[in-house]
């Protein structure tokens, strides 16, 4: 599997080229072995770990994750002989918890993923396991430079090397801020002028910062997994971000099932939010023809089926009382 990450394509997208007017390629990052991009912060995470000697033979490694990253750290543990338990909040898809249990982590359930000031989040409940747990290593993605590193040394480069530096945008989800702070430190030391965009859900506090400076201490409530938080991470470095563009769930929900209807394609709860993103900036005329974008697609829709693409779960949450194909009202 170690062999197996990273190097995943970067296709260009002939539809939404037309639709913007300017190059767009998406770097699909759910052909990695776990089919999510956080295979790689996995992989930085127990390397790193290995050689500080935090991880040893027998331990279990321990983390708080909204699903992709524990489940590349599953895939890992297995494979290197650890044990893995993850500490999932109860807002994270039944593909994901089905797919930890497969692979044979344990896995808790958490009331939120609120931070590491909760003690109900999965990231107290992660740490406090951690400490009472002598043989055990906790990843913190949320606070772990290596997590960083893995997009700088290795995302960074692939994307550098595929487009031939030819890249004007790159637009990601931000979560833990691993993958956009890796990615915007590689690019901003080679392109003074590449525009790295993180996208946020309303509701969440980062963008807020990012523009102000100041923690909102009454977050709102958002559907979209994977991206957005309700405290500040330290694997987020603002100072390569240029711009934060927040969506909202049903913006999210239509960059979706549009994109769906034009292509046949899946896209992941994230990575439609990069979707509702481009449109967003599109329609205050951000792009110029000559601009080459990247859309990066932590993962896919197959880890949505039991939400985002069912009509059930979206008339429950969102509302709506008509959904075929691209109409959603
Ligand atoms: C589906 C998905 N998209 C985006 C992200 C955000 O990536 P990062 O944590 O590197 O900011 C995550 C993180 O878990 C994710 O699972």
């Amino acid at each position: 599997m170690i062999d197996q990450i990273g190097n995943t394509p970067l296709t260009k997208s002939e539809t939404l080229s037309d639709q913007y007017q300017c190059q767009i390629y998406i770097k699909e990052d759910f052909h990695n072995p776990g089919m999510s991009s956080k295979d790689r912060a996995a992989l930085y995470m127990i390397r790193d770990a290995e050689i500080k000697n935090f991880l040893k033979p027998g331990y279990t490694i321990i983390e708080a994750s909204s699903g992709n990253t524990g489940i590349g750290l599953a895939l890992l543990a297995k494979e290197l002989g650890y044990k893995c338990h993850i500490f999932m909040s109860s807002k994270g898809s039944s593909e994901k918890v089905n797919l930890l249990n497969s692979i044979g982590a344990e896995v808790t359930i958490c009331q939120n993923s609120n931070g590491p000031k909760d003690p109900a989040s999965s990231q107290a409940r992660a740490k406090s396991y951690h400490e009472r747990h002598p043989h055990s290593f906790f990843c913190n993605q949320y606070f772990n430079q290596a997590n960083i590193d893995a997009h700088y040394y290795m995302t960074g480069p692939e994307i550098w090397k595929q487009s031939e530096g030819k890249v004007s945008h790159i637009i990601a989800g931000v979560g833990t801020g691993g993958t956009i702070s890796g990615l915007g430190r590689y690019f901003k030391e080679r392109k003074k002028n590449v525009n790295i965009l993180g996208v946020d859900p309303e509701g969440s506090i980062l963008t807020d910062y990012h523009l102000k400076g100041v923690v909102n201490t009454s977050p709102g409530k958002y559907l979209i997994e994977g991206i957005g938080r309700h405290f500040i991470p330290g694997a987020l470095d603002f100072s390569v971000i240029d711009q934060f563009i927040q969506v909202s769930d049903q913006e999210t929900v239509t960059a979706a099932y549009n994109f769906k209807e034009m292509t046949g394609y899946l896209s992941g709860f994230s990575s439609a939010a990069v979707l509702a993103a481009l449109n967003k900036l599109d329609q205050q005329q951000h792009f110029k023809t000559t601009d080459f974008v990247v859309l990066f697609f932590a993962d896919h829709g197959s880890r949505y089926i039991s939400k985002l693409y069912n009509s059930d779960w979206l008339k429950k949450e969102l509302g709506y009382k008509y959904i075929n194909r691209s109409e959603l009202t």
